[in-house]
């Protein structure tokens, strides 16, 4: 399960608007400091995307990407005051 699918299971505020896709930048999220370096990198495509994402920090995020993993459990996350939807949609 990713932070995405995590967020709209349980009413938290994020589009998805490409569904996972890395093509919208609606799941941007700010990763609390101390567990950015528990993820993995994010590839070049998804910092393609965050360069284009509204509201951009060093420990940004596409939540579409982090997958929940056991050494993730207690990580606080942020939600970007807007957000930029690159699909245009
Ligand atoms: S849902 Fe569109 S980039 Fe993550």
């Amino acid at each position: 399960m990713t932070i995405l699918q995590l967020a709209q299971e349980n009413g938290v505020e994020m589009e998805g608007a490409c569904e996972g896709n890395m093509a919208c930048s609606t799941c941007h999220v700010i990763v609390e400091k101390r567990f950015f370096p528990k993820l993995p990198t994010a590839s070049e495509y998804e910092e393609d995307m965050l360069d284009l994402a509204s509201g951009l920090r060093a420990t940004s995020r596409l939540g579409c990407q982090i997958v929940l993993e056991k050494e993730l459990d207690g990580m606080r996350l942020t939600l970007p005051k807007e957000s930029r939807n690159m699909l245009g949609l």
